[in-house]
C-alpha cells in the first residue's frame, strides 16, 4: 500500500475486457457510490461513439478528452470510476487518480482477454488482422502502468460479484489504513 493520502473514490484500471465497467457498476451499487465510466462520459460529450472519435478525429483527440476528464475527477467524492484501458498508460493520469482514489487494477492474460473481446466491434484498437498479437503487445507496453495500481486483482477466473466483493474489501482496508 502507498503512503497516507485521502481515499474518497475508487478507480478501476486494466486492459479492455477485464470487466471494469461491470465490476464498477456492481461495486457502486453495493457501496451506494456514484458510478462513472470515462468512456461513457467521452461518448456523451462528443455525441459520437469511441470508434467514430478514433476514425474521424484520431486517437490523440480521444486521449486529450481522457486527460480532461481525469482532471475533472479530482474534487469528486464517493465515486467508482471505470477507466478506459489506455487511460492510465499516461503517468500524469495515473498520478492524478492516486491523489483521491484507491486504484485497483483488474488483471487477465492476453488469451483470456482475447476470448472475452473477440467479435466485439466497438473497440477500435482491436480492429486488426491479428487482434491477439495486438493485445499482447499493448498489454506488455501498459503493464508497467497497470502494475502501479494499489491493488491488483485477478479478474480471469472469478465472477463479477466475487471480484466486486474483493474490491470493496480492499477499499475498506485502505480507507482504514489511511485514516
Ligand atoms: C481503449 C480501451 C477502451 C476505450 C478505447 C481505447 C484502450 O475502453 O477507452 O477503445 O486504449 O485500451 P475499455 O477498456 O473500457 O474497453
Amino acid at each position: 500500500m502507498t503512503t497516507k493520502r485521502p481515499i474518497r473514490n475508487l478507480a478501476l484500471i486494466g486492459f479492455m475486457g477485464t470487466g471494469k465497467s461491470s465490476v464498477g457498476r456492481l461495486v457502486a451499487e453495493l457501496m451506494h457510490f456514484t458510478f462513472l465510466d470515462t468512456d461513457y462520459v467521452i461518448e456523451a460529450r462528443a455525441g459520437k461513439t469511441i470508434s467514430e472519435i478514433f476514425a474521424q478525429d484520431g486517437e490523440p483527440v480521444f486521449r486529450n478528452l481522457e486527460k480532461k476528464i481525469v482532471q475533472e475527477l479530482v474534487p469528486r467524492d464517493k465515486t467508482v470510476i471505470a477507466t478506459g484501458g489506455g487511460l492510465p498508460a499516461n503517468q500524469e493520469n495515473l498520478n492524478s487518480l492516486k491523489t483521491h482514489a484507491l486504484v485497483v487494477c483488474l488483471w487477465a492474460s492476453a488469451e483470456a482477454i482475447y476470448d472475452r473481446v473477440r467479435g466485439h466491434e466497438h473497440r477500435p484498437l482491436l480492429q486488426e488482422a491479428d487482434p491477439l498479437g495486438k493485445i499482447r503487445s499493448l498489454l506488455e507496453s501498459r503493464a508497467p502502468y497497470y502494475r502501479q495500481a494499489d491493488v491488483l486483482v485477478n479478474a480471469e477466473i472469478r465472477s463479477v460479484r466475487e471480484i466486486a466483493i474483493q474490491v470493496i474489501h480492499q477499499f475498506h482496508m485502505a480507507q482504514a489504513a489511511h485514516r
